[in-house]
């Protein structure tokens, strides 16, 4: 994809559907008695691969135009599968699949794409087999591909050392066939979509500050689900909006949970022109519609408990930084190295080929902003947000860039550069 700077970005935006909350709608709808009717499904790369997985389960599940329809066969209704069920490069996939598997009475592999398969699954499989589960790297080095054979789940008590939100769900979907109570304790509160979409679906989950715990389940129930636009796509059109001169965007039907939406408080903090309206509940997660203009932004400080609320966001908060003026500092940010790149590094590669002032550090960046950033060749490693965050910086680069492999968009945001069109 060749990109080049431009001006005056003006219109309104609807994003597609939450990842992680199409993710898990799939998901529990599959293990959920009944129908789950899902409105807005985000038919991203990531999300059709656990459609794929549930369907190898034995799940049927129906995609039209507008709707998803997964005919659950309840808590104990899915079928051994006759071929290796493949994550591609989706993460959350692995790893909240991976709970659900350690209950079954049947054996499954798991395996992805090559960053898939370079992912730590140590995390998981060390507090699944506190569990009393039986996962295991298949070719013995903390990764996938994964084999799971039947275990026998009991309840317990896990302080998770990192801020997960898949470690967490993982552990949880466990839970509701291990006997008696689980209980996962985080050091800061990550993405909360499990907790409020199980209980929707009927299970058992009492919350205290940076603990869930989850009572053995019987069954849980088919529902009917919109999914929010997801934040972390809004973000793009959030920083184009903001960063391309005489802009005006209304990125509208955001999901905007205090769990996801740090970047809106970063933005603030940058002195962006930003408002939220129309603010609602939908589906039990709070939606609202939000409008950007052209700001001139200033560097800040990103550490501490916000940062699980921000972290797919870094990227595009890196290229924000870039163009503001003075320095802005990032800490706390060292699970940036274990997402689909090390983005740590592929965030200070390419905005240093673009220009920028940035020194990467253990746990983040520090990016001097402000000087003007040039074209340059854009090594996504085929990271979709990368990819994303980059043409942003291109909007606002002096001449050509070039973002290789960008096809990797089909990820999460499949449309991602057609809607560019429509706001021009
Ligand atoms: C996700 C959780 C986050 C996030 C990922 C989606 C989820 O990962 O980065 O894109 O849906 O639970 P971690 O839980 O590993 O931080």
């Amino acid at each position: 994809m060749e990109l080049t700077n431009i001006t005056g970005l003006k219109g309104e935006v609807s994003v597609p559907g939450d990842k992680s909350i199409s993710h898990r709608c799939i998901m529990f709808g599959s293990i959920a008695k009944g129908i789950t009717e899902i409105h807005h499904f985000l038919e991203g790369a990531d999300c059709l691969a656990t459609i794929d997985c549930f369907r190898k389960l034995g799940i049927e599940i129906e995609q039209n135009q507008h709707t998803i329809t997964v005919h659950g066969n309840g808590l104990r209704g899915l079928a051994a599968p006759l071929e290796i069920l493949n994550v591609g490069n989706s993460g959350t996939t692995t790893r909240l699949i991976s709970g659900i598997l350690c209950g079954q009475n049947f054996d499954s592999k798991l395996s992805g794409d090559e960053s898939l398969n370079s992912r730590p699954m140590k995390r998981i499989m060390e507090p699944l087999t506190q569990m009393g589960a039986n996962i295991s790297s298949i070719l013995r080095n903390d990764c996938a591909p994964l084999f799971i054979t039947k275990g026998s789940l009991h309840g317990f008590q896990y302080d998770s050392p990192v801020a997960s939100a898949q470690v967490k769900s993982c552990i949880l979907l466990a839970g509701l066939y291990a006997e008696g109570e689980t209980t996962v304790t985080e050091p800061c509160l990550s993405r909360d979509h499990t907790e409020r979409m199980l209980r929707e679906f009927g299970a058992d989950l009492s919350i205290t500050h940076h603990s869930v715990s989850i009572q053995a389940c019987h069954e849980l129930y088919g529902q009917k689900i919109v999914v929010p636009g997801d934040i972390s796509s809004a973000a793009y059109f959030i920083a184009a909006g903001l960063l391309v001169p005489n802009s005006e965007i209304l990125v509208k039907n955001t999901g905007i949970n205090p769990t996801r939406a740090g970047i809106l408080e970063v933005c603030q903090a940058m002195g962006a022109d930003i408002s939220i309206q129309n603010e609602r509940m939908e589906g039990g997660e709070p939606v609202a519609d939000i409008l950007v203009r052209t700001s001139q932004l200033q560097g800040t400080t990103i550490e501490g408990d916000i940062i699980p609320t921000l972290i797919d966001e870094l990227p595009v908060i890196a290229v924000m930084a870039a163009v503001a003026n003075g320095t802005t500092i990032i800490r706390d940010a060292a699970e940036l190295k274990v997402k689909e790149t090390n983005r740590i590094e592929t965030i200070t590669d390419n905005l240093q080929a673009m220009g920028c002032d940035i020194t990467p550090t253990s746990d983040g960046m520090i990016i001097k902003g402000g000087a003007p950033l040039h074209g340059a060749v854009i090594h996504t490693l085929l990271d979709h947000r990368i990819a994303m965050a980059f043409s942003i910086a291109a909007l606002v680069a002096e001449g050509n860039t070039q973002i290789l492999d960008s096809h990797c968009v089909d990820v999460s945001y499949p449309s991602f550069y057609d809607t560019f069109e429509e706001l021009l």
